[in-house]
């Protein structure tokens, strides 16, 4: 908990840790309120060293005794570790603590999960298990023995004996504690081995609560794609006997890549058709990647401090990007982590919550876990690779698993393998770590005999604490069309560098039209004024998929626009545009629905907000809701007819052709609900054989106004089933009128299944009131205040899922001045709460600004 004044970490303050770990020995002796674990650490002095202080962290421990080289000591324990006067040269330090796993609900450390121990210990959680230099360039092999009743009992590493009530573990590989961890419980496995390129044979298991063992198919088949798939693109193999994954219900984020031992949120790891939606198997897919690519981006070569976290999460989450791309289709892939980027990474960017890749101080590392960190820090990558070339890419990355392998790492190592394969300085590239801000890039054009000058600016706003910002290196892929709509020049990568700066085509025939930011080859801003007329014609004819999709998503968003603003009426002109891509049946349907789908509400307030209008809730709920409407009439012609083409005829698969059918069949289905009154809606409803179809009519049903016996019949079919359960709570929340939203979240809240202290759960209703734009941000201020409630109650069990969820208000300055008064309200009323949480004061402090 918080003390008088919270304490501000910061990059510039790094000094190494006064020991080196030579092997740590811990014995966990289990009991739900009363666990004891002994420790025996060998410590020496770090030859690096500049400080001799023996501090040791720890958090709600029950000190029992300690001892250097077997003699009894007496530390001084403080609330956030210990300190003693240690030899001058190699010594032994044990000690036993006590620890009560039951009463964790914090989910941080060792706790309980339905019974099942688990541990969840980045980044700053093993100091909730024992004292220890919890810090990641403090790395040690572990040798770990559990003792207890429960049939099944993990480490990490590879197991190395059991008996009657215990169990040992090894794991030789030198790692920092945040990897730790140790699961126990009455749990069955889901086995399969891998054989890796080398020819060691690997054992693979999912270990679940009995009863889900008909869930772990998908995963594992997603465990072995991703193991041959590092191994064929990055020629990393796997370096242990056994990987374990175990399912958690209880968990405060997605998955954790502890070594050898991946410990996951149950959402992110349990599938079948039934319960499972093909997005959630493809989430899942991702995520089971994006943990197992982590034990050589994260787990070999690690992070020197939590500053430098995107070294692992971003190289992390850019592996997992292209492993996707590579099983599903590229463009459909850029699309989506376009749209998750502009939805999560860019209101983070551009608000008071806004930090650089890399940060240069915080309070609480758990609230650093961003978008920006990660999914930002994916996008410098990107732009990294785009700038070298494929080549230079895997030589620069051959050269970093070579060079720093076993190692904890900086920023500043990542970027010198690619300055040593290339030749290249990064100093200004390096800015993409250091500056936050989304930068925005405006375009002019000229056209004169042959040659076509494209000149562009780029301009960073202010941010928080950083008020100039300097011009950075922007690859901006464009390629050229001519009047045909042919290709006249591919796309080609241009390397800004300047705040301003021209480019010149020369000897074309024609003036062309420019795709600019193919591949949205730079997480920027483009404010570009295009005429309708230039954006249908890209529409039409762009080469580029993505910005093919773009040009549509921008008709999309000005015709709401204008909507809002002007009461227009909806564009018919793009509309004809629209419909052409939709219909043709040479696409993909998996694009064909990511052109259907619009901005949300969100995206549109932001819009607004950007050109000056404050946006109103209301309004763009009633434009989105009229276009859709109009869009439904217009094409009532044809709609049942390429959705019975979409019928998929075979036994359910989650691959990338039947998921397309399924997404644009969904789609087609909303806009045929506004015609029919929700019957064909009612008609899948009954006889969906698969969640996917299943959810997506009672989605259609609640829109529709006629949701309550669906509901009513989806309860009963699944109550049993936490996991389906969860989107029985949020899609009611999620889909309501916005007038009701936070009455059916307030009853939801309620119902005798709302296990507030579950984070899928809390998160099911609260996410899906923030999701619901108009409802959450109702004029009298009802959903801030049901919210904040919420927020203020779960705080004192669990600080991270509170920090988390208050990011929510972090967009509260676009709105009027009415609902930003009510926000403030809320804000304070949180921060004056009494024994507030670090977490959420930072956030909350954060946010007010
Ligand atoms: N390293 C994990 C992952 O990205 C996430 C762990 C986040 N933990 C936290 N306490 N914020 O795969
Ligand atoms: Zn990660």
């Amino acid at each position: 908990m918080k003390d008088a004044a919270p304490k501000t970490i910061y990059l510039k303050d790094y000094t190494p840790f006064g020991f080196t770990v030579e092997s740590v020995h811990l014995t966990f002796d289990l009991a739900p309120r009363a666990t004891r674990v002994i420790a025996k650490i060998e410590f020496a002095p770090n030859p690096e060293r500049t400080d001799k202080t023996f501090f040791l962290h720890g958090e709600e421990l029950k000190l029992k005794w300690a001892k250097i080289d077997g003699t009894e000591v007496s530390p001084v324990v403080t609330d956030d570790g210990l300190r003693c006067d240690v030899p001058d040269g190699p010594f032994t330090w044990e000690c036993e603590v006590e620890i009560s796993p039951e009463t964790n609900t914090a989910l941080e450390g060792l706790y309980m999960s339905n019974g099942m121990y688990c541990t969840q210990c980045e980044a700053e959680g093993f100091r909730k298990i024992t004292y220890y230099p919890d810090r990641p360039d403090v790395m040690s092999t572990f040798t770990v023995r559990i003792e207890g009743d429960e049939p099944v009992k993990l480490s990490n590493g590879n197991p190395t004996g059991s008996g009657d009530g215990w169990a040992e573990w090894h794991d030789p590989w030198p790692k920092p504690a945040y990897l730790f961890a140790l699961v126990a419980g009455n749990l069955v496995n889901h086995p399969d081995s891998f054989t890796t390129m080398s020819g060691k044979d690997v054992e693979l298991n999912i270990w679940v609560r009995p009863g889900d063992e008909h869930k772990c198919a998908f995963g594992m088949e997603a465990l072995k794609k991703s193991m041959r798939w590092d191994e064929e693109v990055y020629g990393r193999e796997y370096d242990l006997d056994i990987f374990n994954i175990v399912a958690v219900d209880d968990f405060n984020m997605g998955a954790m890549e502890n070594k050898g031992l991946n410990v996951f949120n149950s959402s992110c790891v349990l599938a079948s058709p039934e319960t499972s939606t093909d997005d959630n198997f493809e989430r899942i897919e991702a995520i089971i990647a994006h943990e197992y690519f982590h034990n050589w981006t994260g787990n070999r070569i690690t992070c020197r401090d939590w500053f430098q976290l995107c070294l692992k999460e971003g190289l992390t989450v850019f592996r997992d990007a292209q492993f996707t791309a590579d099983m599903r289709g590229e463009p459909v892939k850029r699309i989506h982590d376009v749209i998750d980027l502009r939805a999560r990474q860019f209101p983070e960017d551009q608000g008071p919550l806004s930090h650089p890749v890399r940060p240069e101080s915080f309070q609480e590392i758990n609230n650093f876990y961003t978008a920006t960190v990660y999914e930002k820090g994916a996008e410098v990558i990107g732009m990294l690779k785009s700038l070298v070339g494929d080549e230079a890419y895997y030589k620069a990355l051959d050269l970093y698993f070579d060079r720093q392998d076993g190692q904890a790492c900086t920023i500043e190592d990542w970027l010198k393998v690619f300055e040593d394969v290339t030749g290249r300085d990064l100093s200004q590239f390096k800015l993409w770590y250091s500056q936050s801000g989304t930068p925005r890039v405006s375009v002019a054009d000229d056209w004169s005999d042959g040659t076509y000058t494209l000149t562009f600016k780029q301009h960073t706003p202010p941010t928080p604490g950083q008020e100039v910002k300097d011009p950075k290196v922007i690859p901006i892929a464009v390629g050229l069309l001519n009047p045909n709509g042919d290709e006249i020049v591919p796309t080609r990568m241009l390397e800004m560098t300047e705040a301003e700066q021209s480019f010149t085509f020369d000897g074309l025939a024609s003036k062309p039209t420019p795709s600019i930011l193919r591949g949205f080859s730079a997480p920027v801003v483009l404010e570009r004024v295009v005429s309708r007329e230039e954006q249908a014609f890209l529409l039409a004819h762009d080469t580029d998929p993505f910005n093919r999709w773009e040009a549509n998503r921008t008709l999309t968003r000005n015709c709401l626009v204008n909507m809002i603003t002007d009461d227009a009426e909806p564009d018919d002109a793009w509309l004809t545009g629209l419909e052409k891509v939709v219909r043709d049946d040479t696409l993909d349907p998996d694009y064909r629905q990511l052109m259907l789908s619009g901005p949300t509400q969100s995206e549109l307030a932001q819009v607004l907000f950007e050109q000056g209008v404050t946006p109103d809730p209301d309004k763009i709920w009633d434009a989105s809701e009229r276009l859709r409407q109009h869009i439904a009439n217009k094409w009532q012609g044809w709609l049942k007819d390429l959705a019975d083409q979409m019928v998929v005829d075979a036994p359910y698969s989650p691959d990338a052709e039947q998921t397309g059918k399924r997404a644009l069949s969904g789609a087609l289905l909303s806009l045929i609900s506004r015609l029919d009154g929700g019957a064909a809606a009612q008609e899948r409803f009954d006889t969906a054989d698969n969640m996917t179809l299943q959810l997506s009519a009672l989605t259609h049903l609640i829109r529709a106004g006629r949701g309550d016996a669906a509901l009513e019949a989806f309860y009963t079919q699944w109550r049993n089933d936490r996991l389906v359960m969860d989107k029985w709570f949020g899609i009611q929340v999620g889909m309501a009128d916005p007038g009701v939203a936070v009455d059916v979240a307030t009853a939801l809240s309620q119902h005798e299944d709302f296990d507030w202290k579950n984070p899928n759960r809390f998160r099911a209703v609260m996410g899906g009131l923030a999701m619901n734009h108009a409802g959450f941000h109702r004029k009298d201020g009802a959903g801030y205040a049901f919210l904040a409630d919420w927020l203020i109650r779960l705080d004192d069990k669990n600080p991270q899922t509170t920090a988390r969820m208050c990011s929510v208000f972090q967009t509260w300055k676009r709105y009027d001045a009415n609902r930003q008064a009510l926000i403030r309200e809320q804000l304070e009323r949180i921060k004056a709460k009494p024994k507030l949480s670090r977490d959420t004061d930072e956030m909350v402090t954060r946010i007010l600004g």
